[in-house]
């Protein structure tokens, strides 16, 4: 039987990259056989927001959206990362193992330097809280988006180190991709990587005038729409592959291709896209909408997860304590 295991880190709105590329395999993968364990990765969080009264702002905004967009507490342990210290036993145990050489292979450590963030311990420490989290609860599979994969391998290379000087302590995990290219690296409204970071995102539960004035900000060009089109080089094109039907989209492609008289403009495309938008977020909007008048039914909800994750996770910190001579 499989473990499930995947988390998202709190640190602000959620984007149409974070669900198509991380939080929509979450949530389907909870009607699969086996256990499953999702949470809110609000420790990780800490490693870029400072203000306390965002980050739980944050963390609220993920909790809602999770279970706005569909996830199950009664089906799915769902917890907040801070919730189960075990996890930060673990990292300690797990750091004692672990080479700085691997460390500091991490594109997402390399990249922030590059940014000129502060590097701090903890930025630096990121994979090994991520593979203390990951193997605390014997996990299996792992669906994260492309970017965390060599993250994922990192926690792989630590469960070996570790065994191998203790004994069969850490389940290997594996990583579980989207399945399409297209959901793995959603662009953003100006067509680089869509990321909070780069102010080019669109709000999963954006509507009505945000709505349009942020697909408004969809880069286009000025080719008029009698003008044949490849679509593969149409960035709205790429927006609409996310929501509709392989049929509809084929034929938006082909009268792009085509041109001439009745040919789609940008204009049109852009309708299309926040009708798609309206159509598929709709009923998570409402959820969030009952959920956010409801706090205490989220705060029950992460209450229950919390219990079931550190019953978990308190196993797996004793056989590893037991293993390395510390009980
Ligand atoms: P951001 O890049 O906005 O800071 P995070 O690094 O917090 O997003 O990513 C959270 C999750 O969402 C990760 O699993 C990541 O793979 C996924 N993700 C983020 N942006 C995208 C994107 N543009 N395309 C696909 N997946 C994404
Ligand atoms: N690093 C992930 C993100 O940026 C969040 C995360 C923390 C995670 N620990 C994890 C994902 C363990 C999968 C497994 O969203």
């Amino acid at each position: 039987m499989n473990t499930f295991l995947s988390g998202i880190q709190s640190s602000g709105q959620l984007h149409l990259g974070n669900y198509f590329g991380a939080m929509r395999q979450h949530i389907a993968s909870q009607d699969e056989e086996g256990e499953h364990f999702y949470f809110i990765a609000d420790y990780h969080a800490l490693t870029s927001t400072r203000d306390p009264e965002v980050l739980r702002d944050n963390v609220r905004e993920v909790a809602v959206g999770y279970m706005a967009l569909g996830l199950d507490p009664e089906r799915v342990a769902f917890f907040r990362q801070s919730d189960v210290p075990e996890v930060t036993e673990l990292t300690w145990l797990l750091s004692t193992v672990t080479g700085m050489g691997l460390l500091e292979r991490a594109h997402s450590y390399k990249d922030k330097m590059a940014h000129g963030i502060k590097p701090v311990v903890g930025l630096f420490t990121y994979p090994i809280l991520m593979a203390a989290d990951i193997l605390a609860y014997d996990s299996t599979i792992v669906p994260v988006g492309k970017d965390q994969v060599q993250h994922l391998e990192m926690a792989q290379d630590m469960a070996g180190y570790f065994n191998s000087t203790y004994g069969e302590v850490f389940v290997r995990p594996e990583a579980r991709l989207p399945e399409s290219g297209k959901m793995a690296r959603v662009p953003g409204l100006d067509g680089e990587k869509m990321s909070k970071s780069y102010g080019n995102g669109l709000w999963i539960f954006e509507e009505g005038k945000a709505l349009k004035k942020a697909v408004g900000r969809i880069v286009t060009d000025s080719r008029a729409p009698e003008e044949p089109k490849d679509p593969e080089g149409v960035l709205l094109f790429d927006f609409l592959s996310l929501f509709l039907e392989a049929g509809e989209l084929a034929e938006w492609g082909e009268r792009l291709r085509a041109g001439g008289e009745g040919a789609p403009g940008y204009g049109h495309l852009k309708m299309r896209l926040i009708e798609a938008i309206d159509e598929q977020f709709s009923p998570a909007r409402e959820r969030r909408r009952e959920l956010l008048a409801d706090p205490a039914e989220v705060d029950r909800a992460l209450a229950l997860g919390a219990l079931k994750a550190r019953e978990r996770a308190s196993a797996t910190r004793d056989r590893a304590l037991i293993a390395c001579g510390l009980r």
